[in-house]
């Protein structure tokens, strides 16, 4: 027995699936999805074979021939799961799985029509990075093991469906209104890019290889918000090669989406929280689009190894933020990332192993140590490798990287392995042990500095001594420069203060998330009664789990927000994700009282 993955019950002795072919039905009323997953074995098997699951219904097993395959559903692991142990009759080359998700699979959530923006029709989405396709689909849940798929969708009149693959038509489904919605995805992926949306949904054009989807109600604001999507996909193919998946699509999910995106492959799932009215948040859409490069063509091979993933791409991502907009817009994201970090070392303590790069995670749940230390540690290492080597340089090392691992999953080691081969000596130059397998901030992390990156810094740490911008400066920031003045003001502010910069900077009426919950979260630790309405609607209506953790702990100071933080959780909490709901409800454990 040879366990690959921390995360799976995956066994490397054991047959490998090659493909998934699905074949499901959609039930709202029920909350449930039905029918029968194919897994194709890479070449004809027999024995063990060790499959992931999360609180399926099992019903029955058989191979293509029919005959059935006998299995046994393990106790639950807090961590992994249930192993799906079957037994392959001698040649089995196609195993197929009749089965059903319980209305409480982790990976799905089901939205009333209440929670949507057209309030008709319900909703469904999935969310499966880290591990929880094996709450919806019997499978081996390693990115070690890619898998192309194909799915037919049943779903009720009046829906739609998206998935992270190609569309392949579609045709009545097996009862009255009932739809089928084909889809292929002929590109191996990891199980944790598959990807499935359902709801009254329409699309707009952006180019010829790119479109949103979004309800109708937010169709138009979305195609708005990312009109530039075009000009972003050719500046990244100039950075770090041709685009290879084809089509870049992207969807707006309802409001209760844990995350800000999720780079699921040919359908990007975005927050409707970025829909700004300005694009000053498509920086997001940078990052999600720069993983078709760096994770989901390159991945990280078990989630010890993430920083692989999110680091990589939180450095594409200003890269191409920087061939876009210029240097002092890149110093100004890697300041306000800089602040992210500072807060989850805090958070952690900065000798906590899960500030380290390459983590052992084994035991452990990967949604319970997600931060951004994987994301601004991993990023700056690179920035660190790009800085002392030149850029020149380090961009072919980047595209000889990409090149060299494209649709494979790879570990730290054989990163550095590639680095020591293709740029010796470079690894120990930079410390590259340090920062890898050392808790932490290495002393020879790169400082980001612009000039009015420091005007701003400074300005904001005088303003306990009174300093204050004047209305002409404030008109001129942008959204970036707003959020980093707020970003360094003190957390705590008396009410007058507090009423200066609602005025000054007109704050609780953004539109702008980012900036909106930096100040809710001032305002909210300060104890600034005049916020509590907009405080309450934010949280209940958004999800995204970035501005639950700082907003709920924030509420958690003073006995007054702490008894609305409760109050507003208790309303809230049935419309939260599952994973929404574990985060307020961790945040809030750690209140006085
Ligand atoms: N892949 C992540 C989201 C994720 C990571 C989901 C791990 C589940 C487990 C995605 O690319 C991401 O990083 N999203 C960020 C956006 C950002 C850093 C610009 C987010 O959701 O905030
Ligand atoms: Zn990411």
């Amino acid at each position: 027995m040879t366990r690959i993955d921390p995360h799976s019950w995956a066994d490397s002795d054991q047959p490998r699936t090659r493909s998934l072919d699905l074949a499901l039905e959609v039930d709202f009323d029920r909350r449930r999805i039905a029918g029968e997953a194919t897994l194709e074995l890479r070449g004809p098997s027999d024995g063990a074979l060790d499959l992931d699951t999360r609180a399926l219904r099992v019903h029955e097993a058989t191979t293509e021939g029919g005959a059935s395959v006998p299995f046994q559903v393990g106790d639950e692991d807090a961590v992994l799961g249930q192993r799906l142990r079957l037994e392959l009759p001698g040649g089995t080359r196609r195993l197929r799985i009749r089965y059903e998700t319980p209305p409480e699979a982790v990976g799905l959530q089901w939205l009333e029509p209440n929670q949507t923006e057209g309030k008709r029709h319900p909703f469904l989405f999935t969310q499966f990075q880290p591990i929880h396709a094996r709450s919806v689909i019997p499978l081996q849940d390693t990115p070690r093991f890619r898998v192309t798929y194909r799915a037919a969708i049943t779903l009720p009149e009046g829906l739609a469906a998206v998935m992270s693959a190609g569309p392949a038509g579609e045709r009545p489904g097996p009862r009255p209104g009932a739809r089928t919605f084909l889809f292929e995805m002929p590109q191996p992926i990891p199980p944790y890019l598959l990807a499935l949306a359902v709801g009254a949904l329409a699309s707009r054009d952006l180019s010829p290889r790119s479109r949103v989807w979004a309800e109708p109600a937010t169709v138009e604001a979305a195609a708005w918000e990312f009109a530039g999507v075009e000009q972003m996909i050719a500046t990244a193919e100039g950075l770090f090669g041709p685009y290879d998946w084809d089509r870049y699509d992207m969807l707006v999910l309802p409001p209760s989406f844990p995350y800000g995106g999720m780079e699921n492959p040919r359908m990007t799932f975005l927050t409707p929280t970025l829909l700004a009215g300005d694009r000053s948040l498509v920086d997001v859409v940078a990052h999600e689009l720069a993983h078709s490069w760096t994770g989901n063509l390159v991945t990280n091979a078990t989630m010890d190894h993430f920083w692989l993933n999110e680091g990589a791409t939180v450095w594409a991502e200003r890269r191409i933020l920087e061939a876009l907009h210029g240097p002092e817009a890149a110093a100004l994201s890697w300041a306000i990332g800089e602040q992210a970090l500072e807060i989850e070392l805090l958070r952690f303590g900065a000798d906590s192993p899960w500030t380290r790069l390459r983590t052992d995670l084994q035991g452990t749940h990967p949604d319970d140590v997600y931060s951004s230390i994987p994301y601004e540690k991993g990023s700056r290492f690179l920035a660190l490798a790009e800085r002392t080597l030149g850029r020149e340089g380090f961009d072919r090392f980047v595209r000889e990287y990409i090149a060299r691992f494209r649709f494979t999953s790879i570990t730290t080691e054989e990163f550095l392995a590639f680095l020591e081969e293709r740029l010796p000596g470079l690894a120990r130059q930079v410390g590259a042990d340090a920062w890898l397998y050392e808790p932490g901030m290495p002393a020879n992390a790169p400082v980001f500095r612009s000039p009015a990156l420091e005007a701003l810094t400074a300005l904001a740490e005088a303003f306990p001594a009174g300093a204050r911008p004047t209305p002409e400066q404030v008109e001129r920031w942008s959204p970036s420069e707003t959020l980093v003045y707020l970003q360094h003001l003190p957390r705590h502010l008396d009410e007058a203060a507090c009423r200066w910069l609602d005025l000054s900077l007109k704050l609780t009426a953004r539109g702008n998330y980012e900036i909106l919950v930096e100040w809710l979260t001032i305002a909210a630790g300060s104890d600034y009664a005049p916020v509590f309405p907009r405080l309450r609607e934010v949280l209940l209506r958004v999800g995204r789990m970035k501005y639950l953790r700082p907003l709920y702990g924030a509420l958690g100071r003073h006995p007054r927000t702490r008894a609305l933080a409760r109050e507003v959780y208790a309303a809230a909490a049935p419309g939260y994700h599952a994973l929404s709901r574990r985060t307020a409800e961790s945040v809030m454990a750690e209140y006085a009282e």
